[in-house]
């Protein structure tokens, strides 16, 4: 999506004869959006990119949702939760509907070949740093990287550095990308959008690999099947077009402030399917001589809100246990805010250092086998419990 951009070799006119050294056509792809009537890339790969020899249908053990019932918000942890594996089988389910799925991962290995045919992936990385492998080319990552992976692109993540690479994956299942408002009726940012195309990271050169017979796990719309290609797929020498694999820093995301409280829409960053994903970084608290920096207690009437705390100090949260990877969420139906006390203890700061990601659903989230896992049970009365009349 996010602007035009040509990466190695591509030929002057598009869909004409661009030849290998050797006196052979390259083979041309278009991979686009929408049939024909979104945005797309052209890539050059020196073999035909349809060339399977096998597919074997690979049985995925289901990560099962349950109803948030009795309606709670919950507190999830997931620093308690397993580590190890790879990014992509190694997702552990937190929360889910039917528009996007977030897991939680601590990857130590490299991933297989990967392919999501139903829908763009984002990976926000908490800590650690891992290279991107795809068929656009390398993409180095880490802390606070924002990536978004196009449906259908083929690609591997790997692990750098020694430490787990720490990530929240949100599948949508459809496609991730700024949000309208942000962009000119071209595409192009807009003044007013906390980020433009300077602060976008995409791949730089191709990776032009000649391996045969690989395989590649797909994710489909019926399931999940292997493929064996006569060809590694990231055997390109080119591309260009609006469709590949971008980052985007949490730092370059300029935060929206005010002379009193600005809603989380001003910390907007992504608009997916019945969602959006928010990011709530170090800023300046609001100027008004009797403003207050908290938030005010909110009821989200059609929204689901998860926030996943990645760093910095929770002003309005202390006393509810929250901790470095908590995630907590609070469902349509219940009023949340501050806990008690901190409304008033926000009163002349000038500052927050808070690092948070948001993302909020139009339809309800269940609970994944993760959530279950990680649950601080007390949660839910932690409110009361600060006014001295909770539940023991
Ligand atoms: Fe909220």
């Amino acid at each position: 999506m996010p602007y035009y951009r040509r990466v190695g070799e591509v030929p002057h006119k598009r869909h004409t004869q661009f030849r290998r050294p050797d006196g052979g056509l390259y083979a041309e792809e278009l991979m686009g959006e929408e049939g024909f009537s979104a945005d797309s890339s052209l890539l050059y790969h020196r073999n035909i990119p349809t060339a399977i020899t096998a597919a074997e249908a690979v049985e995925v053990e289901p990560q099962v949702l349950r109803p948030n019932h009795p309606l709670k918000p919950r507190h999830l942890r997931t620093h308690r939760l397993k580590l190890g594996g790879e990014l992509v089988s190694g997702r552990q389910l937190v929360l889910g509907n039917e528009d996007v799925r977030l897991s939680y991962v601590a990857a130590d290995q490299p991933s297989e070949l990967y392919r999501n045919a139903v829908g763009d992936e984002v990976v926000y990385i908490e800590s650690g740093r891992a290279t991107l492998e795809s068929v656009y080319g390398r993409l180095e990552a880490g802390q606070g990287d924002y990536v978004v992976v196009p449906t259908g692109t083929t690609h591997r993540w790997v692990p750098r550095g020694g430490q787990p690479l720490r990530a929240l994956v949100l599948e949508a299942s459809g496609h991730v990308g700024p949000p309208a408002r942000y962009l000119s009726r071209h595409g192009q940012f807009l003044e007013h959008s906390p980020y433009c195309e300077r602060d976008l990271r995409a791949p730089d050169e191709p990776l032009v690999v000649d391996d045969t017979e690989v395989t590649v796990l797909v994710k489909h719309r019926t399931g999940h099947t292997r493929l064996t290609y006569a060809h590694h797929p990231f055997d390109v020498v080119g591309w260009d077009g609006q469709l590949y694999p971008y980052a985007l820093n949490i730092a370059d995301f300029e935060p929206i402030t005010g002379r009193i409280h600005q809603p989380p829409p001003v910390h907007q960053t992504f608009a997916g399917p019945n969602f959006v994903v928010c990011s709530f970084v170090p800023r300046l608290f609001d100027y008004h001589p009797e403003g207050i920096p908290a938030p005010y207690n909110h009821a989200n009437i059609d929204s689901d809100e998860v926030l996943f705390y990645v760093g910095g100090d929770f002003m309005s949260r202390k006393g509810a246990g929250i901790e470095l990877g908590s995630m907590s969420l609070h469902p349509a139906g219940f009023t949340h805010g501050p806990q008690p006390g901190s409304v008033e203890a926000s009163i002349g700061k000038q500052a927050t250092d808070e690092l948070a990601v948001m993302v909020d659903t139009f339809r309800p989230l269940h609970l994944g086998p993760a959530a279950l896992a990680s649950e601080d049970e007390g949660y839910a009365w932690s409110w009361a419990r600060g006014e001295g009349r909770a539940p023991s």
